[in-house]
């Protein structure tokens, strides 16, 4: 039995768009009742060599968006990304819709902006973004009620979100043949990812899932949907009842041997700016590699 409210009836229309140089996979999320839809973890992209941004990903969202001819009510962002840069603030120029992510952003802005030595004008109280949830929060698209739950472990801010039989996961879970995500950035934790996972694993069992990320583990097509019932029996990290000590052991090994993702510097300054590069004093858009510090 399910401890959430679900409501299993409401079937939100989901375009998945995937990104092949981060391996995100950002959404469309829409009211079958309405014209009204969300977008979850946009990507912005950058040729970091040559310190160049576009937006191809984006443009092809927002072409999605006006050939459908939608209405933006929310752009969700399920946790700070390291590994990719949110577009939220080009779409929202274009599109409208507001920009929400967990109540816990301020954990993260304060512990980043530490790292990349920002002044006082970087403010820590989430205020760059329009809604902060906490755990339990709802609200609308459309004619369909949605809800978070909070789910840290991998970073403190991760939420899921959980729109009719829909929940879009972030980073707590991968395709059951990719398990799960790390645990070891700062905030991060091994054992309350775990329990973060179990909460996802008590939304009823046909609950369809949506992953952020797939990395095509043994050269096999991408994916990026699953349901709460084959995660359960068999996810490589936590299916088939295996145990929080069995996680922790197993997880903080790996995270052990794991590189930097290869954007974290500069995905950390953008999207705890709720995706705005941030300027310097001639407000010039600019970015810092702090040495040594990550
Ligand atoms: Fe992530």
């Amino acid at each position: 039995m399910s401890a959430y409210r679900t409501n299993m009836s409401v079937r939100p229309e989901v375009k998945g768009f995937f990104d092949p140089q981060t391996n995100t996979i950002s959404y469309v999320v829409k009211d079958p009742n309405s014209k009204a839809c969300a977008v979850v973890d946009s990507v912005m992209d950058i040729d970091y060599a040559a310190g160049r941004i576009t937006f191809e990903h984006a443009d092809e969202i927002i072409d999605y968006v006006k050939q459908n001819d939608l209405q933006v009510e929310w752009l969700i962002e399920t946790h700070v990304h390291a590994d990719h840069l949110s577009a939220a603030p080009y779409i929202q120029e274009k599109l409208g819709g507001k920009i929400g992510i967990g109540d816990k952003i301020t954990v993260v802005q304060e512990t980043f902006g530490k790292v990349f030595n920002e002044g006082t004008e970087f403010q820590r109280d989430g205020s760059q973004f329009d809604r902060l949830f906490s755990d339990g929060d709802t609200y609308e698209i459309g004619t369909m009620s949605a809800f978070v739950i909070h789910t840290p472990g991998h970073t403190p801010a991760c939420m899921t979100h959980v729109i009719g039989d829909a929940a879009f996961v972030g980073d707590t879970l991968f395709m059951p043949d990719g398990g799960s995500a790390r645990a070891d950035f700062p905030g991060g934790d091994a054992g309350t990812l775990y329990d973060s996972i179990q909460k996802i694993l008590q939304l009823p069992d046909d609950m369809r899932l949506f992953m952020c990320h797939d990395y095509a583990p043994g050269g096999r097509e991408i994916k990026w949907e699953t349901t709460v019932g084959e995660e359960k029996a068999h996810n490589i990290h936590v299916g088939g009842g295996k145990t929080k000590e069995e996680f922790v052991k197993f997880r903080t090994e790996r995270d052990a041997q794991l590189a930097m993702p290869r954007l974290i510097i500069p995905s950390l300054q953008v999207n705890m700016r709720a995706g705005e590069v941030p300027t310097d004093e001639h407000g010039d858009k600019m970015l810092k590699v702090p040495v040594n510090k990550l």
